[in-house]
């Protein structure tokens, strides 16, 4: 930033077209390596990736797991008050898996092999999902590479163990045959996006976890499921593992004949929440924080902390019609004491976008008087497909974060996937990705677009630019779309898309530490658009030029950079076919690497 505190927010480079190619693109004076792929051996004994497949569910345990999405590059000196950008902690999520590459010779289905699922594969399956920890570090020469044996290279996984924390901690409804009491749960699934925390820790979003859930009951099933569209199958069979462990068996949430800490009816129960791990801590459990409410997390950003003051951070709920929501922490955050402890106490509020610009922020809490006289006039009625009996206390409203916010009367929105926070203006923007159900008469002006292929990106300033009140002002900073898209503001179109930054539906959505807005894609890969894709945005003047394009039927999803913002990393997920190596038969999600031949700013 300029010394008299306005922002540089040039964007000197020169726009790349739009591609089909199986390869990443970039402006010219700009080089890209991919770096970590799927199967990198990243700890423990370091097993060395197999191009056959036929790698363990233990060496996978010890190795990069799949579908590479939200990363994070904590400075190695961060807790010290440095900025090292030469050296630090890479930790990303791994959304989902492939299958078909994941094993030698794709994976062995139930139907076709008596009922069940060797459990190895299981075991494989598992340990691709989740997190990873690695300590990188540039050589002389600016090669970035991993830090063989550093104690900080770790994996989470879907099988790790971790504690519930906040006020769902020890509810009857998250009582299992693991945790009878209710404090513990194993694994986190489908980590989506994350949030850094001001403390220097990260943490990872669970978004479709109850795809991983079967429950056979014929008939009703509990709200806490039905809300989320857990049904009769999983997505994966994992329950039917043929050792029968219990750490597989776990994932048929069926009730049984005895009670709750005799089964798993409450498994899916411990999932759908954000979870904390400090990367700087290597033997610490993840903590679930449930106090951010459950529901399918795309990701979390924090507001700017101050001294003595509230936490504040705000997530979206990627599923058609669900909602934005933001939290606010009771205690104050110091510097000197601050961690996840903050975390768990506080208010969560879900977003209203008045037609009229304005918006409100809703207590989803008993003890508001507003929104306990609006549970207690839903009691007997249908909300949505429930027949709503009340809530048996506030523990019970976060269990039913999405049933508790339609009570409420929140907006419900285009898909919200990621959000990110201007760090020079202190607005909030948030990705609507597309909503192709939405119909004319559910438009509204924060969601008006029926049939929402494309999707936008929502804006607001909370009143007095004070990230704790209840209050806000919004607006649309772009409707995305094909060449001649206007994005129309008192009449007059300040965006208008052309060549250079036609784009469809937005996800990953992140600011730099000069200010400068990316944007990533995860749309229909088809012309105009072609491949998926990552641009720059300038958010004062909405200049906005594509920077990167990925290769053949990827989504680009996660983007950090070191604090000098030399080297940028930025996420490929599901590439379709032999990228990186074009000699693996195997597709392989990878970080790429963007620097600059002169070692400038990226994007500058
Ligand atoms: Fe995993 Fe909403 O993207
Ligand atoms: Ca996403
Ligand atoms: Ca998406
Ligand atoms: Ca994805």
């Amino acid at each position: 930033t300029g010394g008299d505190g306005a922002a540089d927010l040039s964007m000197a480079f020169e726009a790349v077209p739009v591609s089909n190619a199986n390869r990443v693109v970039v402006p010219e004076g700009y080089v890209t390596e991919a770096f970590l792929p799927w199967g990198t051996p990243i700890t423990g004994s370091y097993p060395a990736y197999k191009p056959d497949g036929t790698n363990s569910g233990s060496d996978q345990e010890q190795q990069m797991g799949m579908h590479h999405d939200g990363v994070h590059f904590f400075p190695i000196d961060l807790k010290a008050g440095g900025n090292s950008s030469t050296e630090g902690l890479l930790v990303m999520n791994h959304e989902y898996i492939n299958q078909a590459a994941l094993h030698a010779n794709g994976a062995t289905g139930a139907s076709s092999n008596g009922g069940v699922r060797p459990a190895d594969e299981v075991r494989k399956e598992i340990a691709a999902h989740g997190v990873s920890v690695v300590h990188i570090k540039q050589d002389k020469n600016g090669t970035w590479d991993i830090v063989f044996g550093s104690p900080f290279n770790r994996r989470v996984t879907g099988g790790t163990e971790m504690e519930i924390r906040g006020p769902l901690r020890g509810y009857s409804k998250l009582a299992t045959k693991f945790s009878p009491s209710g404090e513990r749960t194993r694994g986190t699934l489908n980590n989506c996006s994350m949030g850094p925390t001001p403390w220097g820790t990260y943490l990872a979003a669970e978004e479709n976890w109850h795809g991983y859930f079967a429950n056979k009951t014929q008939g009703l099933r509990p709200r806490e499921q039905v809300r989320h569209g857990v049904d009769g199958n999983s997505r994966y069979d994992w329950e039917l593992a043929d050792n029968g462990a219990d750490a597989y068996v776990r994932f048929d949430v069926t009730p049984g004949a005895g009670t709750a800490a005799d089964d798993y009816r409450n498994e899916a129960n411990t999932f759908g929440y954000m979870v904390e791990i400090d990367p700087f801590t290597p033997e610490s459990a993840p903590q679930k924080r449930t106090a951010l409410g459950r529901f399918g997390h795309e990701g979390v950003i924090f507001a700017p902390v101050k001294e003595g003051q509230s936490v504040v951070c705000y997530s979206g709920d990627d599923s058609r019609f669900e909602y934005i929501y933001k939290f606010v922490s009771s205690k104050p955050y110091f510097a000197a004491t601050a961690g996840g402890y903050l975390l768990d106490e506080g208010t969560l509020y879900v977003a209203r976008f008045n037609d009229d610009g304005s918006g409100e922020w809703l207590p989803l809490d008993l003890s508001d008087a507003g929104f306990a006289s609006k549970v207690t006039a839903a009691i007997g009625t249908t909300v949505g497909e429930i027949a709503f009996d009340g809530f048996d206390g506030q523990a019970d409203v976060l269990l039913n974060t999405r049933l508790a916010a339609d009570i409420a009367g929140a907006t419900p929105m285009d898909r919200p996937e990621w959000g990110a926070v201007d760090p020079n203006s202190g607005e909030v923007y948030f990705t609507l990705t597309n909503n192709s159900r939405r119909t004319e008469e559910q438009t509204d002006a924060a969601n008006p677009i029926a049939n929402n292929r494309n999707g936008h990106i929502i804006r607001w300033k909370e009143a007095e630019n004070n990230h704790v009140a209840t209050r806000f002002e919004w607006d649309i900073f772009v409707f995305a779309g094909e060449q001649g898209t206007e994005t129309v503001v008192d009449g007059e179109a300040v965006v208008t898309l052309n060549d250079d930054n036609i784009f469809n539906s937005p996800d990953g959505l992140w600011f730099d530490y000069n200010g400068r807005l990316w944007i990533q894609t995860d749309g229909r890969d088809e012309a105009p658009y072609q491949n998926n894709m990552m641009l720059a945005a300038n958010p004062e003047t909405r200049e906005i030029k594509r920077f990167f394009v990925g290769p053949v039927g990827c989504e680009v999803t996660g983007v950090t950079g070191t604090p000098d913002m030399a080297t940028l990393f930025v996420n490929i997920q599901h590439p379709a076919a032999n990228w990186p190596d074009a000699n693996d038969p195997r597709p392989r999600d990878a970080t790429v690497i963007v620097t600059r031949e002169d070692g400038g700013v990226i994007g500058s």
